[in-house]
């Protein structure tokens, strides 16, 4: 940050940015059509924001796409944002173009086994890929994610691999689902709510944060734009001194 910038430029692209994917039922209510149409322009909207966090350089994104707590939305919608998550894993050959590594956080044990055979597919054909990683979390929440965790590392102690001296911030990050990943620069949520919803609550613990109130489908590079420059704009001082500009 203390290179000299115009107004308006990225310097500081932020290696690792979480998105939650808000409004697309309400962009859909406002048109008269059910909810699940407003999930299918949202699912556009993934694709391309993805491509674009890779040209501007990101590393790593992760999607909100479905939380611990969105099983208690309609059953034809669930089942609709399902679907999509199928079909969307079926163009997977696009990515293959694209050179970007798709993998999945969250919890697996409540998938359908057709959903998984698809998820476990499309982690080993990008395997390789290298310009980015895009990480799409479905039956995720923060809580559960480090009650996981902790229950994992818990089993270790336990069967004597670990002491309880062993347990510190480093171990806990590490046994998180992200645990190949930076942690999260830059949270991005649309739709005009101001709250994380239990996303990457332990990885976005320094993150910066940028609310649009566009809906996910209206959703545009430009928006991308506009929320990276909000972040390279910003002075990040980790619980330490503000520097001098
Ligand atoms: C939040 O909008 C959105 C979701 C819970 C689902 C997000 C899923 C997709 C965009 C499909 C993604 C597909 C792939 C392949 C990643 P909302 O329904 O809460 O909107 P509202 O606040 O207007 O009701």
């Amino acid at each position: 940050m203390a290179d000299k910038k115009k107004s308006g430029e990225i310097l500081n692209v932020p290696a690792h940015v979480g998105i939650i994917m808000d409004g697309n039922g309400r962009w859909a209510s406002k048109r008269g059509l059910p909810r699940k149409f407003g999930h299918r322009e949202g699912a556009k909207t993934f694709r391309t924001i993805t491509k674009a966090c890779r040209d501007m350089g990101v590393k790593y994104v992760t999607y909100y796409a479905f939380s611990t707590e969105n099983w208690s939305r309609p059953e034809d919608e669930v089942e609709a944002i399902m679907d999509l998550f199928e079909k969307y894993l079926d163009e997977v050959k696009d990515f293959i173009e694209e050179n970007i590594r798709i993998r999945f956080i969250g919890d697996r044990s409540v998938l359908k086994p057709t959903l998984l055979e698809k998820m476990d597919d499309t982690e080993k054909t990008s395997e390789n890929f290298t310009a980015m990683d895009c990480l799409l979390a479905i039956n995720y929440g923060g809580r559960d994610e480090i009650t996981r965790a902790v229950k994992n590392i818990a089993g270790k102690v336990k069967n004597g691999e670990l002491s309880v001296d062993d347990i510190n911030e480093q171990l806990v990050t590490d046994s998180l689902d992200t645990s190949f990943a930076p942690p999260v620069d830059l949270i991005i949520r649309s739709g005009g709510e101001e709250r994380l919803s239990n996303f990457l609550i332990w990885q976005a613990a320094y993150a910066e944060y940028y609310f649009t109130d566009v809906l996910w489908p209206d959703f545009s590079k430009k928006e991308l734009e506009n929320a990276l420059k909000a972040y390279s704009d910003r002075n990040r001082r980790f619980g330490g001194v503000k520097s001098s500009k």
